[in-house]
């Protein structure tokens, strides 16, 4: 299928260490979540979509409020590895599925979405899966998203900015094969492309409060 991109064998296994490796300051994108949402999404009603790893879902589990996270992802491997990390946490319910699988009467006050639309080519994928989410928020719930976002120019320019900030001793070929990766493969969309995408799906106009090279953190609410 095509809207799913799915993690498997040495992708899944090898995931942690290839955030690490390639996006510059993910942990500190991931350790302002609880922050950014606690004051505003009551009851802290979580819903992690694409959780992968569990990554996401372990910062909102530590935080000092409570908080009850569903975390959902196609990927058998990927949610393997959120079980394992995660099996201690009462407040945690992982689901292998599609948001699209979910109950759309169960609502919640907040969700995220990190390093997944980029994979969705912008054909409908991307707006179903946005809208998907949408149908199972409360109004005023808050979004936050992480994605490579740029026209081309930008992407461009900012994979410059990458190069210069990935770690010592990488092989040149693989930052090569990376970089073309992002550059020609993946499915990244202009700020206002997905501005637009957000606000059909039902959201209000995002604001961008994060950058780390090509990616851009976002936040939005359900209108
Ligand atoms: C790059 S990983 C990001 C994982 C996690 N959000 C993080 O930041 O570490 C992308 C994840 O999106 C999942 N995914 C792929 N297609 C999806 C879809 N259509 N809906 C939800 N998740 C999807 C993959 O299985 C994978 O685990």
């Amino acid at each position: 299928m095509n809207n799913i991109e799915i993690f498997e064998n040495e992708r899944a296994a090898g995931y942690n260490q290839f955030v690490e490796t390639w996006i510059p300051n993910y942990h500190n994108f991931l350790d302002c979540l609880p922050q950014l949402l606690r004051k505003n999404t009551k009851p802290r009603d979580l819903l992690v979509v694409g959780c992968g790893t569990g990554n996401e879902i372990e910062r909102f589990a530590k935080a000092p409020e409570k908080w009850m996270i569903t975390g959902i992802d196609p990927s058998p491997a990927m949610i393997k590895q959120a079980n394992e990390k995660l099996q201690n946490s009462d407040s945690v319910t992982l689901i292998e599925g599609l948001v699209s699988d979910l109950e759309v009467d169960k609502k919640y006050s907040a969700a995220t979405l990190l390093l997944v639309l980029h994979f969705l080519e912008d054909n409908g994928n991307k707006l179903n899966l946005l809208k998907d989410i949408s149908d199972r928020l409360l109004s005023g719930a808050t979004f936050v998203m992480l994605d490579i976002t740029g026209d081309k120019k930008q992407i461009k320019q900012n994979l410059n900015v990458l190069r210069l900030l990935l770690p010592d001793g990488l092989d040149e070929e693989m930052i090569n094969f990376r970089m073309n990766r992002i550059e020609n493969e993946l499915f990244a969309i202009s700020e206002q492309r997905l501005s637009e995408l957000l606000q059909e799906a039902g959201f209000e106009a995002p604001i961008r409060f994060f950058q780390s090279s090509v990616y851009v953190g976002w936040i939005t609410k359900k209108k």
